[in-house]
Order: C-alpha cells, then sequence, then structure tokens
C-alpha cells in the first residue's frame, strides 16, 4: 500500500518548497494539486469565462483533460495533450483558480485524479483539502501556515526575482482576500484536519520545516 503526506495550507505558505524537498528526500512523489486547479482555470479562461461566470463552469470543465507526467522528478501538468506548467503561476491565472476551485463538478474531477495518484504511488501531495478531503487517512498530515505579511514578502520576492515589480500590499491584499475565498466556500473549504499537525513558517528555514515534517514521518512508521 501506498504511503500518503499531506500537506494544507493557505497561498504562499511555502506548501510546494517544502513539499517537493520533504518528497525528494523520501524519494516518494510530489503532487502540486493547486496546480491542477490552475490548469483547468487556464482552460476556463481561455474559453473565455470570467470569475463572475461561475454558473457556467461546472459544465465548460468536462472537455479540459488535465493529467499529471514528471520529467526528471518534476511535475508537469498536461491540459487536452498540452503541457501547461510555464503558464500557470500567473496571477490571472491564480485568481481564477480561487474562484474555480469552488465549482463541485471541477472539484470532483480533479479529487479523483488526485486519489487515483495517491493509491498508486508514495505521494508528499500539497493543496487545501487534502488532509480533509481527499486523503482522510493520510499517515501524516500538516497544515502549514504563515502571516499574510510574511507570505506577501515572499511572493514579492519570488516575482521581483523573476523580473516582475509588485507592491507588496497589493500582493497581501489579495492573499487576505484569496485565503478568505478559499476558507469560506462551501464545498471543501480550506481548514486544518483534526489529526493534522499545525507548524507555522513565518519564523522557520524551509530545512527546520522540512526536517519536523520527516520526523514525523519517521514517528508514523515507527509506531
Ligand atoms: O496552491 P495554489 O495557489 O496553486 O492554488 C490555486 C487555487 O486552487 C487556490 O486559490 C485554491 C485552489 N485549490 C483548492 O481549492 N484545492 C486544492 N487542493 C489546491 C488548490
Amino acid at each position: 500500500m501506498s504511503v500518503n503526506i499531506a500537506i494544507d495550507g493557505p497561498a504562499g505558505a511555502g506548501k510546494s518548497t517544502i513539499a517537493k524537498a520533504v518528497a525528494k528526500e523520501l524519494e516518494f512523489i510530489y503532487v502540486d494539486t493547486g496546480a491542477m486547479y490552475r490548469a483547468m482555470a487556464l482552460y476556463l479562461l481561455r474559453q473565455g469565462l470570467s470569475s463572475e461566470t461561475t454558473e457556467k463552469m461546472g459544465e465548460a470543465c468536462a472537455n479540459a483533460e488535465i493529467s499529471i507526467v514528471y520529467e526528471n522528478g518534476a511535475q508537469q501538468v498536461m491540459l487536452n495533450g498540452e503541457n501547461v506548467t510555464g503558464l500557470l503561476r500567473q496571477e490571472e491565472v491564480g485568481n481564477m483558480a480561487s474562484v474555480s476551485s469552488a465549482v463541485p463538478q471541477i472539484r470532483e474531477k480533479l479529487v479523483e485524479l488526485q486519489r487515483i495518484l495517491a493509491s498508486k504511488e508514495n505521494v508528499v501531495m500539497d493543496g487545501r483539502d487534502i488532509g480533509t478531503c481527499v486523503l482522510p487517512n493520510a499517515e501524516v498530515k500538516v497544515y502549514l501556515t504563515a502571516s499574510a505579511r510574511t507570505r506577501a514578502l515572499r511572493r514579492c520576492k519570488e516575482l521581483e526575482e523573476k523580473g516582475v515589480s509588485c507592491v507588496l500590499e497589493e500582493i497581501e491584499a489579495d492573499i487576505n482576500e484569496r485565503d478568505h475565498r478559499d476558507m469560506t466556500r462551501e464545498i471543501s473549504p480550506l481548514k486544518q484536519a483534526e489529526d493534522a499537525v499545525l507548524l507555522d513558517s513565518s519564523d522557520m528555514t524551509i530545512e527546520e520545516v522540512k526536517e519536523a515534517i520527516i520526523s514525523l514521518y519517521k514517528k508514523t512508521k515507527e509506531a
């Protein structure tokens, strides 16, 4: 049987960096579920839908075939046969994903894909509802968070490194808005699973967070 590590938390908490590092060390597969929601959002944007047209999204998603492949260990997201990985980090796509991920048909479709992956492979999967909904029996569950200001600073740094200028206050406002949407939506809202361990990365290094998760994993193996 495969081993599953679930890492949930708000945008910018460092989930993907940490999950990737943990997966590498344990030789597990890293599954970034946010990228799947982003690929779906990209599809909807390409269909000419806007975030105001949620009622059309359920039907539209039926024609989007999303799958995951790995290239040199890195997750690549395929949308109807096209590798769209490089297009998913744009703010427009992220904002659309935050809206479209609340649509039941979209969640059903992507949760099914996520469960299939986790049943076949040892995975470190990150997202918003992995411990609460997708993999309720995951061996390790972590809720990774950080203050909104810390997360905005990290995002700005990331953008500036790519040569994109940004205004910290705008990024922070965006983060707060997205948190609110993710935490208050009706289906699978972002929340800490009862049996998840809370880690606040505001004052922790990547290495410290990684080690904390690996030691949780080792404890479950010994138990
Ligand atoms: O982690 P991210 O920023 O790439 O996620 C993009 C959006 O997708 C985010 O606003 C919430 C949504 N999402 C979700 O609803 N469930 C998941 N398991 C992962 C992401």
